[in-house]
């Protein structure tokens, strides 16, 4: 290695600390979390993606716009519909959220999301951040909640995937030192941490469950994670009704799979590549990642979206059409609960829940030996027609 090689690494280095103290202190200076109900009218944006993104965006969109109905009618919510997020427009752009179509996110208050395709080395794109990623910093989503239940199982589980730090925060600027070196950063902040073990516990306290596992490999990862488990310690002890207990990822790996210990599990707090790892192995019990929603949530905005991925193949062979739409269906759950829409919420889930679980009158396959996205959308919404009027 060259002088210079160290020189020139260790300006990059520097650049990427003053970054994330000017990061770590805007999270200090934030202020609370938006009032919905102080809002004349909610805007829900709504932008499709890539690849079987768009069919099942506008299913979910269809399906809320139905919950919402009369919100709409009376000017209290409105449907913004955004282009460009797509992998041809990002590429054109060389942006991982081009300009333009940030400014629109920025302008709506929560936002309903297609899966995106995210470039990876040795595609034929250029190396583009993910999209996914991107939106999280760029408007602070922070907190990843991602529930899985599987009620005959006696899974409840619900993560708190911190979202804008860990492995995640400089994911694509770590450095090739030399030919031989490479070098990846894990970045940890007090506040960043503390506003996601705060919401964690908040919840849990809320919903009455009695139990928060802190979930990290703080006995290798000494610094960051040490930090991150401490720090999530502290916030637990103000709250003690709910029992704290520290997993390492590993092990918490194994005991999701053991049916005798799992059950007891209830919230997790746990940074963001541990989260998004442990999040598929846990929706594999409630049917697959296809089945699970999520909530990207922020101070200021949120944004909700299925946990998979774009499924390009899909389309490909020309099966986009049989998509299913129950992650972001999931997900539209979870924005209706955001936007402070509960009744309308827990009517989308229990429609889901029937359609999915119990009566499951159609079955969605992905090919055409079962029903069509739009298909399984009009059996959710006349499900919940069952249920009496919407507001
Ligand atoms: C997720 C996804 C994303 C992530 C990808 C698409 C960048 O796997 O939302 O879990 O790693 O966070
Ligand atoms: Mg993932």
């Amino acid at each position: 290695m060259t002088e210079q090689q160290i020189k020139s690494a260790l300006e990059k280095f520097e650049s990427l600390i003053r970054e994330q103290d000017v990061r770590s202190d805007k999270i200090k200076a934030q202020g609370d979390f938006l009032d919905f109900a102080a809002l004349p009218k909610i805007i829900i944006g709504v932008c499709g993606g890539d690849g079987i993104g768009p069919v099942i965006t506008r299913e979910s969109a269809r399906v809320l716009s139905y919950m919402l109905a009369d919100d709409v009618a009376a000017g209290a919510v409105e449907f913004r519909d955004i282009e460009g997020l797509t992998i041809e427009n990002r590429v054109a752009q060389n942006k991982a959220i081009p300009d333009d179509v940030l400014k629109e996110l920025k302008s709506c208050h929560v936002i309903l999301k297609g899966p995106t395709t995210t470039p990876q080395a040795g595609d034929p794109w250029p190396n583009i951040e993910s999209a996914n990623v991107a939106m999280r910093k760029e408007l602070d989503l922070f907190a990843n909640m991602r529930p899985v239940k599987v009620p005959s199982e006696s899974i409840d589980w619900t993560f708190f995937r911190e979202n804008t730090e860990g492995a995640y925060a400089v994911g694509s600027k770590g450095l090739n030192v030399t030919d031989d070196l490479a070098v990846d950063f894990v970045v940890t902040t007090t506040e960043g941490t503390r506003r996601i073990a705060r919401l964690a516990y908040d919840y849990a306290r809320r919903n009455g469950k009695g139990r928060v596992s802190v979930v990290t490999k703080a006995n290798v990862i000494k610094t960051t994670d040490g930090k991150f488990l401490r720090l999530c310690k502290e916030i637990g002890a103000e709250y003690p009704e709910i029992t704290t207990d520290e997993w390492y990822i590993d092990i918490l790996t194994a005991k999701l799979i053991d049916e005798k210990r799992r059950k007891d599990f209830r919230v997790f707090v746990l940074p963001n590549l541990y989260g998004d790892i442990i999040t598929d192995e846990a929706a594999e019990f409630q049917g697959g990642v296809g089945t699970a929603g999520s909530a990207n949530i922020g101070k200021r905005y949120a944004m909700f979206e299925a946990i998979h991925g774009s499924a390009p193949r899909m389309v490909k062979e020309g099966r986009g059409q049989y998509a299913d739409p129950c992650s972001m269906l999931r997900a539209s759950v979870m924005l209706l609960s955001h936007i402070g829409r509960q009744r309308q919420a827990d009517m989308l889930e229990r429609a889901l829940d029937i359609c999915m679980y119990e009566e499951k009158k159609i079955a969605i396959t992905g090919r055409d030996t079962g029903c069509t996205c739009a298909e399984l959308g009009d059996y959710v919404m006349e499900t919940v027609t069952r249920f009496g009027a919407r507001n």
